[in-house]
């Protein structure tokens, strides 16, 4: 399961939390709030933040001053600490992965795969669903989905996977499904990689169409350079899914040029940088600072790095004020400022996200929006001293330090533990019986040897390999797994 465009929302130190009915008072903390007007954060020292409902009431200035109204994937996990991207598509990618798993494995990897990102707060998730593989294992991933109440863009992939299922059957299962959603926080959206493959093929169109018709949250992944992997954003424009008010995200957006990073400015579209993911595979992101007016950020497959914003936002931060440096070292200079600040990397975690899916209410702490909140122990050993939340969250915070997550308004983590803990007690035994079971399967199952091209026809080039130990070709050591 590949994940993007996620994002959450943060208050910091907040030392009372007051419940009665479905009003919430949270109080006495710092909050790093939005200010609609100036779109900028706006800092409120011992305030507090009234919920209504899945809303935002009131965001004060004063500690305590209203009356509470009465009233997928990640069975692998560790399983690839050391791949490339091209070793990730021929062992653990959407078709090769299909025949390991049976409807009730998806279900189980995909809770606990939500559950993992709740409990490190975050607070919506578009998920490019490639577990369609068969109606069993889409409705699967889909009931997961809504049963873990996160809120959730699940956005189903349209793909050949079978003869018997291809995309005309996907395509009239996904109707069916739309038609019979109720959930409020889980949405039906749309994955498709296909549009530079195939442009002007029946798939593409027909998707291409139920994109137009249904309004629905389309998300596709593009990289470029070497790697030849398409779907552009001219790609997307071509086919007239680019330049509408239905949101678009493009994961990645690796190597992304200045026709492409103009179109995304012109039709307001965003992409999602995972950061992590495309340093760890390699795929990188060359130009993809110089588009972050129009970024969010994300997570990758989970089974190899963190699931967490605040991670990515943190590298995103570090790699990118190095890449920047660099070309002042290079003419022999030394930088005499800083390029990248913390309030830009925590906009990006949080409310760019909410631009991302086209909703000005998530993402941001402020009057009407969803009550989507993250609240962090400013007195935790790593924050203890802080005086700028912001570069307390994205400098110093970890996950562990989140003492809470609401979405819509309602608990998701309290006091540290998830609101569900009891039953998540057996979601990770169910969980952990079917990650053994298939874990076993790729332990025996040689390695792929890079050899030749990769599938698109561009040629493997050598990497030097590293070493931490003296001496010639002390390598990799084993993995433990
Ligand atoms: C926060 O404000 C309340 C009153 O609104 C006050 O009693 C309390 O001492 C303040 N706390 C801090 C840490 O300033
Ligand atoms: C899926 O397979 C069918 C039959 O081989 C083919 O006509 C179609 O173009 C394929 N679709 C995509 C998106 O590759
Ligand atoms: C969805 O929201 C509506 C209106 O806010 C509410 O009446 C309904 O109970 C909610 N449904 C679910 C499944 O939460
Ligand atoms: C997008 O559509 C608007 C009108 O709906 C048009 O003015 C604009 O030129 C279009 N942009 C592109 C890049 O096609
Ligand atoms: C990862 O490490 C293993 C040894 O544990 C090695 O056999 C494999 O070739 C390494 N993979 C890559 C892509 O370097």
């Amino acid at each position: 399961m590949q994940r993007s465009g996620s994002l959450s929302q943060i208050v910091l130190v907040l030392y009372h939390v007051a419940i009665a009915a479905c009003a919430k008072l949270l109080s006495g903390g710092t909050i790093i709030a939005f200010d609609q007007e100036t779109e900028e954060l706006k800092v409120i020292r011992n305030g507090s933040v009234l919920i209504d409902g899945d809303r935002i009431v009131s965001v004060s200035d004063i500690a305590s001053p209203f009356d509470v109204p009465a009233g997928g994937r990640t069975v692998f996990k560790t399983m690839g600490s050391n791949t490339t991207l091209a070793d990730y598509g021929s062992r653990y990618s959407a078709l090769v992965a299909a025949p390991l798993f049976t409807p009730d494995d998806l279900y189980i990897s995909q809770l606990a795969g939500i559950y993992e990102a709740m409990a490190a707060g975050v607070t919506t998730i578009v998920d490019h669903a490639h577990h369609t593989w068969t109606p069993d294992t889409s409705a699967a991933g889909l009931r997961a989905s809504v049963d873990s109440g996160a809120r959730m863009y699940w956005a189903y992939t349209f793909q050949n996977s079978s003869a018997e299922f291809g995309i005309p059957e996907q395509i009239a299962q996904w109707k069916e499904l739309a038609a019979s959603m109720t959930s409020n926080l889980t949405q039906l959206a749309i994955a498709y990689d296909d549009f530079t493959t195939n442009p002007t093929g029946a798939d593409t169109l027909a998707v291409a169409d139920l994109i137009r018709e249904s309004k629905s949250l389309l998300t596709t992944h593009h990289v470029e350079g070497p790697w030849l992997l398409g779907n552009s954003p001219e790609d997307l424009h071509r086919v007239g899914v680019l330049n509408s008010s239905t949101p678009v995200v493009i994961a990645h957006a690796a190597f992304l040029d200045v026709r492409g990073a103009g179109l995304l400015r012109s039709t307001n579209q965003h992409i999602s940088i995972t950061a992590e993911s495309e340093m760890h595979y390699g795929h990188l992101h060359p130009t993809s600072h110089l588009i972050m007016d129009q970024a969010s950020l994300g997570v990758d497959t989970h089974m190899t790095f963190s699931t967490d914003i605040l991670t990515q936002a943190r590298l995103w931060l570090q790699s990118t004020r190095y890449r920047v440096y660099q070309n002042t070292i290079d003419r022999f200079q030394v930088p005499a400022q800083n390029p990248f600040s913390v309030n830009q990397a925590f906009l990006l975690a949080t409310r760019n996200g909410g631009l991302a899916v086209g909703r000005k209410d998530l993402g941001v702490i402020a009057l009407g929006a969803q009550a989507d909140l993250v609240v962090w122990e400013g007195r935790s050993p790593g924050m203890l001293g802080w005086t700028d939340p912001v570069a307390a969250v994205i400098l110093h915070a970890s996950v562990g330090d989140i003492t809470h997550v609401l979405i819509g308004g309602t608990f998701k983590k309290r006091d540290g533990r998830l609101v569900d803990a009891r039953y998540y007690d057996e979601v990770q035994d169910r969980f952990l019986a079917s990650a053994r079971r298939i874990q076993k399967v790729l332990k025996d199952t040689p390695l792929p040897s890079q050899e030749g091209s990769f599938l698109t026809g561009t040629p493997y080039g050598y990497v030097m390999q590293l070493d931490a130990k003296r001496g010639e070709g002390t390598g990799y050591g084993p993995s433990f797994v």
